[in-house]
């Protein structure tokens, strides 16, 4: 039987925590903000669709992107225990300088359109937090404008090399000049990719008013008053070369770049050089032997070729091949700090992040930039010491292992067809039901083509690549604690290896 008594008033007020409510309606949206999903969720109500679309929107079917994030969320952690892990240090040299968090602001185009403080809360955030931001030839804000807005933290220039390189060499100087330390020479853009939700949304800049944009408004009035009560949208960089936007995007965009582009920029920039767009080993084992300093294994957020491949895959493979020769860095499709820590655990240096910083950018302009970058610092922080690492170093592919889906049967078309050819399907069979996957020829070659101490950890590479699965192998040529740990997750037998089955394969 219950007993029940009167309440007690003293109990009661000490129930009572009533939290003084938050004036200020900006505040009130972003400490609801938990993660970078509901950041965007307050970004879609308050941003008219068009611009919305066009900053969430990936290029065709949006694969590429969908993808990239699926690929995250089917990162599997391996924790460690009992480890002692009363503080973690978030910080990370990258490209000679010490950043706060092992991420920076990628560069990103139009950025005012988004949200009317644009580039300038980007960079002053990115500032406020001790990380790089990157400002894009197709900013909204000047080289000299960014440099304001962050005058002690670290700005680094994207740049498109663009139809007229006069053009683009002007905006190399003049980020020297401005004193932005480190050049991101982009190359996934020879065109432009198929943003089909800006087609069908009839998206021009500035913005068009039609009826359809108009009832879109009416919820959003905001958006449209800091629209139309500041200066004009227009490429800050590129404003002195007269040409319509059209114009002006087109010629970023040039078929003809080459390897020889890079060399001009490389000797005309003073500073560290980033290639950013690497899609594949082979290009990535080309630039380290080209003086570069860092590249991005990136598909430009999904927004260029649909169908790229995963920059999260590639990842151990590039950094088996090129990593002891130059940074290797990782964006598209961050949304959780985790992300970042599965990222630096699999050998990148470093990461960027566009959506993401977007998204708060939308949701409350600088102090939602400052919440995008604190929920990714908790998170990582968070993650780090559920993995019982106190700093990023002692990250490493122990720690991750991936769950099957999306991964590449091959990785190359030459792969493909030792696999097609060495798979009848009675072998792949019997090799599925033994677990030999190791014997195809895939494996054989792979196995082959490795010599000495490399030969365990590329056996092993090859026979997860032909049963489907990844490797994070290492070159293990380059002694010490990173490589012995990837060997060891990529033969399987450390504790945090998972074996994945064949059925789970696409
Ligand atoms: C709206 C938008 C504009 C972008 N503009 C540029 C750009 O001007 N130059 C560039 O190199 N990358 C650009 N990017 C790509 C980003 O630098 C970065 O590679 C990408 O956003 C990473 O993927 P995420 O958005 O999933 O983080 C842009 C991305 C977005 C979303």
């Amino acid at each position: 039987m219950v007993q029940r008594q009167m309440p007690n008033p003293k109990e009661l007020a000490q129930l009572m925590r009533f939290k003084a409510p938050t004036l200020n309606p900006t505040d009130r949206r972003l400490d609801a903000a938990l993660t970078i999903a509901d950041l965007r969720a307050i970004a879609k109500r308050r941003t008219p669709k068009a611009p919305f679309d066009y900053t969430e929107g990936a290029a065709e079917g949006e694969l590429s992107l969908a993808r990239a994030r699926q690929a995250f969320q089917d990162v599997e952690f391996h924790p460690s225990i009992l480890r002692n892990v009363p503080v973690v240090d978030t910080s990370r040299e990258v490209l000679g300088e010490r950043s706060a968090l092992p991420f920076g602001i990628a560069p990103t185009g139009f950025t005012r359109l988004m949200q009317t403080e644009g580039e300038e809360a980007g960079a002053g955030a990115a500032g406020a937090a001790g990380i790089p931001f990157t400002l894009s030839t197709l900013g909204t804000t000047s080289i000299e404008g960014v440099k304001a807005a962050n005058p002690n933290g670290r700005n680094w220039f994207q740049l498109y090399v663009m139809r007229q390189r006069e053009i683009s060499y002007g905006l190399v100087h003049r980020a020297a000049a401005a004193g932005f330390d480190t050049l991101f020479f982009t190359v996934d853009t020879p065109v432009a990719g198929a943003r089909l939700r800006d087609k069908r949304n009839g998206f021009s800049i500035p913005p068009q008013l039609t009826l359809g944009t108009v009832i879109n408004a009416i919820p959003r009035p905001a958006w449209w008053i800091n629209f139309l009560t500041t200066p004009p949208l227009e490429f800050a960089s590129l404003s002195s070369t007269g040409g319509t936007v059209g114009e002006l995007l087109d010629s970023a965009m040039d078929p003809t770049i080459s390897f020889d582009d890079l060399d001009v920029i490389r000797e005309m920039w003073p500073g560290k050089i980033v290639v950013k767009g690497v899609q594949t080993v082979e290009d990535a084992k080309l630039l380290a032997g080209r003086g570069v300093d860092g590249i991005v294994l990136s598909n430009h957020g999904g927004r260029q070729l649909d169908r790229a491949p995963i920059p999260f895959h590639l990842l151990p493979d590039v950094v088996r091949e090129v990593g002891d020769d130059m940074e290797v860095h990782l964006d598209t499709g961050i949304m959780n700090g985790a992300d970042i820590v599965a990222s630096i655990a699999l050998g990148a240096r470093f990461t960027l992040i566009g959506r993401a910083y977007l998204y708060g950018l939308m949701a409350g302009g600088r102090r939602g930039v400052d919440k995008t970058i604190s929920i990714l610092r908790t998170e990582i922080q968070r993650t780090m010491k559920l993995l019982e690492v106190s700093t990023l170093d002692e990250l490493g592919p122990q720690h991750v292992t991936q769950l099957s889906r999306l991964v590449p049967v091959a990785k190359t078309v030459t792969d493909a067809a030792e696999l097609a050819s060495a798979s009848k399907p009675a072998t792949v069979r019997a090799n599925r039901s033994t677990g030999g996957a190791a014997k195809t020829g895939a494996a054989k070659t792979a196995a082959a083509k490795s010599g000495g101490a490399k030969t365990t950890a590329a056996k092993s590479s090859a026979a997860k690549r032909a049963t489907g699965t990844r490797s994070a192998a290492t070159k293990s040529s380059s002694a010490g604690a990173r490589t012995a740990k990837q060997a060891t997750a990529s033969t399987g037998s450390g504790s945090g290896s998972t074996p994945a089955t064949d059925e789970q394969t696409s």
